[in-house]
């Protein structure tokens, strides 16, 4: 049976995924507004990892016998400055995602909840990947400087494919 100070937690952070889902689907909406398809093809993935994230979550609530509880979910912004500019703020978003799973893992130690923290490491090592992926995108913007190359990283970007996690089905 799941804790209730863990159920609580965990819900709050489908909460978080699904917000982060919402940011990214604005964020491709503003890429669809400045015809960066290749930038907006990749928030659109990057929603998808999102929402497969809030479902990993999902099944674990139930699979141990607790309670799934969705709340509203926070407005995404709608506009950035310029291409960095939003991945800038996506990789924060990423840091506070990280920082959040961080504060999770150490209630699952707090209430000696083992099988919390082997599922939780899941999400530890998932958001290493998360924030170097986000990153090395503004890297490659900042080198890609004038609009030839802000389209070659765009072009790149197009190519990306949503791979679901394993054990999650969408
Ligand atoms: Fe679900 Fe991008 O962290």
């Amino acid at each position: 049976m799941l804790n209730k100070k863990m159920q609580d937690a965990i819900n709050d952070q489908i909460n978080f995924e699904l917000y982060s889902a919402y940011i990214y689907l604005a964020m491709s909406a503003y890429f669809e507004s400045i015809n960066l398809k290749g930038m907006a093809n990749w928030m659109r993935v990057q929603v998808m990892e999102e929402q497969s994230h809030a479902k990993k979550f999902y099944s674990f609530i139930t699979d141990r016998g607790g309670r799934v509880v969705l709340s509203p979910i926070g407005d995404p912004g709608q506009n950035w400055k310029s291409p960095i500019d939003a991945f800038e703020e996506a990789l924060k978003h990423e840091n506070k995602v990280t920082a959040r799973i961080g504060k999770l893992m150490e209630l699952a130690y707090e209430i000696k909840d083992h099988a919390s923290a082997s599922f939780l490491q899941w999400f530890v090592d998932e958001q290493v990947e998360e924030e170097s992926n986000v990153d090395a995108i503004i890297q490659s913007l900042k080198l890609a400087g004038d609009s030839a190359g802000l389209f070659m990283v765009d072009k790149d970007l197009a190519t990306r494919m949503f791979v679901p996690p394993i054990g999650v089905t969408i």
